[in-house]
């Protein structure tokens, strides 16, 4: 049996499924497209509470690859939404010393989206206070399946190894805690590979009236949580031996 210590870094990764901007419009007489602009500032909230909460790498799922399947109008207007915010954030992340940066595919964003990302990784690449990922077309099993087919090359495989296959990095700490608000009770395709042993919160609230105490309440719920890892006695993630052998 392999025995290795992962990272000992204990500030947390957290993931969060930004659902219910649509329903929070709606109920409001609004257009949905309103509930997403109200989600950028909610997004604005969080990335600026996160650091002081102990969190130190904060997934956000901003488009799934199966959200392709809603309305042309409302994918576009949801695709104006990133260009704005990479544009308009950047200069604020970077004096809050946060690393940006892109998970999922590319190359079926509208023109300019693909460098307007290149161009916000790269201002942010220094930041070392929090590492705020966004997740865009984004589908945790195309993710997987791509890691897959790069590790066939290769003749021998750790679980490490794949992981950096699947995140596009080395050393990312798994997700400790998954969020989802609007009360759905699903992961729509979310980091099914980092989220393996994630505590899962639900929570009522829609994504554009969830606030830094609402992160908070859950990150009391979460470290009232025991985990145990398959173990018998609570064990901090970052003390989990790995075990991979294949
Ligand atoms: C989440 O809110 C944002 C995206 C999926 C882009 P929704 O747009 O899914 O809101 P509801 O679930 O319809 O209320
Ligand atoms: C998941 O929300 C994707 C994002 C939050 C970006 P959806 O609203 O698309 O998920 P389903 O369709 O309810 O599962
Ligand atoms: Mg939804």
């Amino acid at each position: 049996m392999q025995s290795k210590l992962v990272s000992r870094d204990d500030k947390l990764h957290v993931g969060i499924i930004m659902d219910g901007n649509g329903r929070w419009a709606t109920r409001r007489g609004l257009l949905r497209m309103r509930g997403h602009e109200a989600g950028v500032e909610a997004i604005r909230r969080i990335v600026e509470a996160a650091p002081k909460q102990g969190i130190g790498t904060l997934t956000l799922y901003a488009f799934s690859t199966d959200n392709w399947r809603r309305p042309k109008a409302e994918v576009a207007a949801l695709m104006t939404l990133l260009r704005f915010y990479l544009s308009n954030e950047v200069q604020s992340l970077v004096e809050n010393g946060v690393r940006l940066t892109v998970i999922g595919r590319r190359d079926r964003l509208p023109d300019g989206i693909a460098n307007a990302i290149a161009r916000a990784e790269k201002a942010t690449a220094d930041g070392g206070t929090l590492h705020l990922r966004i997740a865009v077309d984004y589908s945790a099993r195309d993710t997987i399946l791509n890691a897959a087919a790069k590790a066939a090359a290769l003749t021998s495989l750790t679980r490490e190894a794949f992981s950096q296959l699947v995140t596009g990095e080395a050393g990312l700490r798994d997700v400790d805690l998954i969020i989802r608000t609007s009360g759905e009770k699903r992961l729509s395709d979310f980091l099914l590979w980092e989220g393996a042993y994630a505590e899962l919160h639900f929570t009522e609230r829609m994504w554009p009236e969830f606030e830094a105490s609402d992160l908070a309440e859950a990150l009391t719920v979460f470290h009232g949580r025991e985990r145990r890892f398959g173990g018998l006695r609570p064990i901090a993630a970052e003390e989990v031996p790995s075990l991979s052998r294949v």
